[in-house]
């Protein structure tokens, strides 16, 4: 089997080793891809999405997974082309990507098939969204539109309101768009992941995910600072409930609103004391949480991913182990405002106890060593029967690496588990 897996982040490189460790033993190739994965995988040579869908079909590609969102809603959206091309894609088509790519397409299919989630304005102008917002704080705002992770803003006061508003509407930080003025909503937040075969679906294993820069929850938002992943994260209960009042009637919307689905599917809960409530959905898994769940999973992947994609629905090909995953993420300096290139990375091959998923590195050859190469750098995972054995053994294999001036996080795995 040949796969071709599409991205380049730690979440690809996560997802190509969980592949290429299928007992089928699948052939990787990969486009855009990072040198990490091109230890794995063969680079796909060519410059964008159409020259890599020909190729695929020249080379008789069996499998496309798409890792990361850009690619689905891009031009005709690459499960499309896919379709078109007849391979099969594990990865929704840009119709269904739309959850992901508009918070308001989302919003209106959430209140559609009545799936709990925070009430919310959509505002066109400035001055709607402060009449929307009428003064009640905290208020959370967010850009209609694809932005990177930085288009949500929870604004304790006025002045932080004011500063998102300016951004959106005055500087077109985002490019044109609409705001949603959503409901604020509190409790413990957990990511849970869906397969989705048209009409059926699997629950994967649950995780959490550390958002912000510093302990405690403190800084600015990021891409993730590391996650925690573990079928008891979730009590059977909680499941239950989140199965029965949001995934369940999710995939009967989709199914009603002639959305077809195959691929991951990441839902966004705040676990609020109102029950479960949907914040987002994102049509792909998550980044960090991937590189947490993926070394849990048994079973094949890639023949789950392909029989998937092609329309058939194998969940006993896939299974998770019942201990806890941690990963812990280096970040560069100045991250995530700006990041740093270049900066030697040390200790790689001390982490002989964990396993390193790379994000933003490059192999220099006159160093004869990775370098930094963008705002999140590596993570380091590690697995244990119990949550402590993970995250002391995570936290101790992070600590071999290092390189000037890197952020990370102590906290992780520790923080929202007293
Ligand atoms: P999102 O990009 O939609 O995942 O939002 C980023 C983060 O903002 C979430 O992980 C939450 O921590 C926070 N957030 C989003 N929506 C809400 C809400 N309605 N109430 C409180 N916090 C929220
Ligand atoms: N971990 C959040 C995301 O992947 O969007």
């Amino acid at each position: 089997m040949k796969i071709a897996v599409i991205g380049k982040g730690g979440r690809e490189h996560a997802l190509v080793k969980a592949l290429k460790d299928s007992p089928s033993s699948p052939e990787i190739f990969s486009f855009p891809g990072s040198d990490a994965i091109n230890k794995l995988a063969t680079p796909i040579p060519v410059k964008d999405m159409h020259e890599l869908v020909a190729w695929m079909k020249d080379n008789t590609i069996d499998l496309c997974v798409a890792g990361e969102e850009s690619y689905l809603v891009k031009d005709e959206g690459l499960a499309n082309c896919c379709r078109e091309a007849g391979i099969p894609c594990w990865g929704p088509v840009k119709e269904s990507a739309q959850l992901e790519a508009s918070k308001e397409f989302a919003k209106d299919f959430l209140l559609r098939h009545n799936i709990p989630t925070g009430m919310a304005r959509v505002a066109a102008n400035i001055e709607e969204a402060r009449a929307f917002i009428n003064n009640t704080y905290p208020t959370v705002l967010k850009f209609d539109g694809l932005a990177a992770g930085k288009g949500v803003a929870v604004c304790p006061d006025e002045p932080t309101a004011e500063e998102f508003l300016k951004e959106v509407f005055t500087d077109n930080r985002f490019g044109p768009g609409r705001l949603l003025v959503e409901e604020f909503l509190t409790g413990p937040e957990v990511s849970i992941f869906g397969a989705l075969v048209d009409d059926h679906y699997l629950i994967l294993c649950p995780a959490r995910d550390y958002k912000r820069l510093q302990e405690n929850d403190l800084g600015p938002n990021t891409g993730g600072m590391g996650a925690v992943a573990s079928r008891q994260l979730v009590t059977p209960g909680m499941l239950e409930l989140i199965e029965r009042d949001i995934v369940a009637p999710t995939v009967a919307g989709l199914r009603q609103d002639g959305l077809p689905y195959r691929g991951f599917l990441y839902f966004g809960l705040m676990l609020t004391p109102n029950g479960p409530k949907v914040i987002e959905y994102n049509c792909r898994f998550g980044d960090p949480e991937c590189q947490a769940v993926m070394p849990l999973l048994k079973g094949d992947l890639a023949q789950f991913c392909l029989k998937g994609a092609q329309g058939e629905f194998a969940p006993s090909l896939i299974s998770f182990d019942n201990g806890w995953s941690v990963c812990c993420v280096l970040a560069s300096a100045g991250y995530p405002a700006s990041s740093h290139s270049g900066d030697a990375i040390l200790g790689l091959d001390n982490v002989d106890r964990g396993f390193v998923y790379h994000a933003g590195t490059k192999w220099d050859d006159a160093r004869q060593c990775y370098v930094t190469n963008g705002g999140r750098v590596l993570a380091v995972v590690a697995q244990g029967a119990t949550l402590d054995e993970a995250r002391k053994l995570a936290h101790s294999e992070t600590d071999k690496v290092t390189f000037d001036g890197f952020q990370r996080r102590s906290d992780i795995a520790y923080a929202s588990f007293e």
